[in-house]
């Protein structure tokens, strides 16, 4: 099969809304990383899905809506939503909400929850209004590996797969949503660290809220965890990663000039190690969203180079920073 590239204009739209209402799976942008979006409602278009992640039918889907009806028609909608839903809707959050049963099995891989999100970007907002259709849409990479921030990096992965990625260009946030367990609007719960902090949430719920993400030891299995897909060895790039705690990198020692290695700083080092060659950076000056906004590209990129040895800098700790480096970690898990 060879993919088709749409133009983010409003006759690829079109074509993209065809191909959904038809039953096919579509990539599509969004401000976070690319989807791989279909008819959240019909079982054998997401069954596609799975299949062309290769992902494993206990990890569910996030379902992404574009107006409140639609909302309710798949999800019991709780009170505190609203603070959350008025305060970061459209955007990067994901929220767990108990399903209703207009949701297909598969989609929630058989829990009685459902992950929804209104995403921010014009082209995604687009798709989910003209076409009318409640679209999941897990990220458009093949299970385990790193989410792609751009249509070439769908097309570098799941080109052989899909018929068609519509081209939003870079995407804005660069890293995956927050993810929100409201089903007990009692005990919130972050399962996924994000664009949106917990501090952020604390204060537009006016109540505490638990950090449940996954932690380094949990292994292989899906079964049992919270959010099944945030495994510990996951948007994980072929090389072999070496973290360092910000800062760290300008004052060691590091390997220079071997072949098969590279040196990836949080923020443009110094010039004469600027200038060593196989060095990178993820931002200019230290931005952190600048840095989260390239980081899977750059993962990609040395993928793409083929090296086989990384030291990588860690992000600054607090907000995106946190986010960066749950993903670094991630990246850097042996199993
Ligand atoms: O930014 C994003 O969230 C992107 C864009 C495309 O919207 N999507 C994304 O989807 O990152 P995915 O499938 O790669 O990650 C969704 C995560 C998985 O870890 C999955 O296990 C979790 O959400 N999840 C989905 N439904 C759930 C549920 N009912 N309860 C708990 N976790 C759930
Ligand atoms: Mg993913």
């Amino acid at each position: 099969m060879k993919i088709r590239i749409y133009p983010g204009d409003d006759d690829g739209v079109d074509s993209v809304c065809r191909e959904l209402k038809s039953g096919k799976v579509v990539a599509l942008p969004t401000e976070t990383v690319y989807g791989l979006a279909a008819d959240a409602l019909r079982e054998n278009s997401c069954r596609k899905i799975f299949d062309i992640k290769m992902r494993p039918l206990v990890d569910p889907l996030i379902v992404h809506f574009h107006s409140t009806s639609q909302l309710s028609k798949i999800a019991i909608v709780p009170e505190v939503l609203g603070r959350v839903g008025e305060e970061f809707w459209p955007g990067p959050l994901t929220v767990v909400l108990k399903k209703k049963r207009a949701v297909p099995d598969l989609v929630t891989a058989g829990r009685q929850s459902v992950a929804v999100r209104m995403p921010a970007l014009g082209l995604a907002r687009m798709v989910l209004e003209k076409s009318g259709l409640l679209l999941a849409a897990p990220s458009a990479n093949p299970f385990g590996y790193v989410s792609p921030t751009r249509a070439d990096h769908v097309v570098e992965s799941l080109g052989d797969k899909i018929g068609s990625v519509l081209d939003g260009g870079e995407c804005e946030i660069g890293l995956e949503s927050t993810i929100l367990d409201l089903t007990d609007p009692e005990k919130p719960a972050i399962l996924r660290l994000g664009p949106i902090g917990e501090k952020e949430l604390e204060d537009a719920l006016g109540q505490r809220v638990a950090l449940k993400v996954t932690s380094q030891n949990q292994g292989k299995n899906c079964e049992g965890l919270l959010a099944p897909g945030t495994l510990s060895k996951h948007y994980s790039p072929r090389v072999n990663l070496t973290l360092h705690s910000a800062g760290e990198m300008e004052t060691i020692r590091l390997p220079y000039g071997i072949q098969g290695h590279a040196n990836v700083y949080f923020q443009r080092p110094r010039h004469n190690r600027a200038a060593q060659p196989d060095t990178f950076w993820l931002s200019e000056g230290g931005d952190t969203k600048e840095a989260a906004r390239n980081l899977f590209e750059l993962l990609r990129n040395l993928d793409r180079r083929g090296y086989r040895t990384v030291n990588l800098e860690k992000a600054p700790p607090g907000g995106l920073g946190d986010a960066i480096n749950d993903r670094l970690l991630r990246a850097a898990a042996k199993s």
